[in-house]
């Protein structure tokens, strides 16, 4: 089988989540365009609807589930629904991560939880239900796209870099017990990308400057530069490759 064929993804069925635009909608694409049938979640319908559109005029496979990742009974409902739909899961990639930049200690307890709920929880549970599910099949991808703050950390920004580095937690306990069924984690550690969520900041001189100074590459990441790491990591070429965390920064956290 040639190295093509082990990136193929032909057959395979895949969740990115909070895939209706930004790095989640550039991994559900890549994922299409190597022949995965790719379910796309976000909390609002329109927008995944555009997204869907989107890839299947590409001449990709996708359908959405309209579902907040805060909601973790829906989400369950949600990979339950997959499973009878399409009889299998082969790919999962936690994507959503919610981001609230203030003072550690302007949060209440309420909102913390609801940060923690989101970024993390949220994948513990769905990771869980679909690693038993790719257990029974005897293979199956699990992706989390963490951060390279987690093992860097910026003051006014206190919860997101918890949830992050309880991300990568979960893709090391995950990798230890379903890796004898064939069962893969790894994680994705975005640095610095200009999203639509991220356009104002891209744009802002200081910004740019910044991203020279401190990326080697002297830039910020196009959004669509993260579907590399998705594709590897999803397909057999990646087969060996478990409880990695692969960083696709430019370099940032290297760089003295
Ligand atoms: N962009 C970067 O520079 C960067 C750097 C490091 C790490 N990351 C990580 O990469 C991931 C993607 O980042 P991004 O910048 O592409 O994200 P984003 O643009 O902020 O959001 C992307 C998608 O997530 C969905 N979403 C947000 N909150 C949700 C929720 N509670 N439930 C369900 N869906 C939700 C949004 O759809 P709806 O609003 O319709 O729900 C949207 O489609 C995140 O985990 C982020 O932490 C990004």
């Amino acid at each position: 089988m040639s190295i093509f064929d082990r990136l193929s993804l032909a057959g395979r069925v895949a969740v990115v989540t909070g895939s209706g635009r930004g790095l989640g909608f550039e991994m559900a694409r890549a994922l299409s365009e190597a022949g995965a049938h790719v379910v796309l979640t976000g909390r609002t319908a329109e927008t995944l609807d555009r997204a869907v559109d989107a890839i299947a005029q590409a001449g990709g496979k996708a359908e959405a589930a309209t579902f907040d990742a805060a909601d973790i009974d829906a989400g369950r409902a949600a990979i339950a629904d997959i499973r009878k739909a399409h009889g299998r899961l082969d790919i999962l990639i936690n994507n959503v991560g919610a981001r609230d930049r203030r003072p550690f200690a302007s949060f209440d307890d309420a909102q913390i939880l609801n940060l923690i709920q989101t970024d993390l929880l949220s994948a513990v549970s769905l990771s869980r239900d679909a690693a038993e599910i790719m257990k029974a099949q005897g293979h199956g991808r699990l992706i989390a796209v963490t951060s390279i703050i987690g093992n860097l950390a910026l003051p006014g920004d206190a919860i997101y870099p918890i949830a992050k580095q309880g991300m990568t937690g979960l893709v090391r306990s995950l990798a230890v017990e379903y890796g004898a069924y064939g069962v893969t984690s790894n994680a994705i550690a975005p640095g610095m990308f200009a999203t639509e969520t991220n356009a104002a900041l891209a744009e802002n001189p200081d910004m740019i400057s910044f991203a020279r100074q401190r990326v080697p590459l002297e830039r910020w990441g196009r959004p669509d530069e993260i579907t590399g790491a998705a594709l590897f990591l999803a397909s057999d070429a990646a087969s060996f490759v478990n409880g990695h965390v692969l960083t696709v920064d430019g370099g940032m956290s290297v760089r003295m």
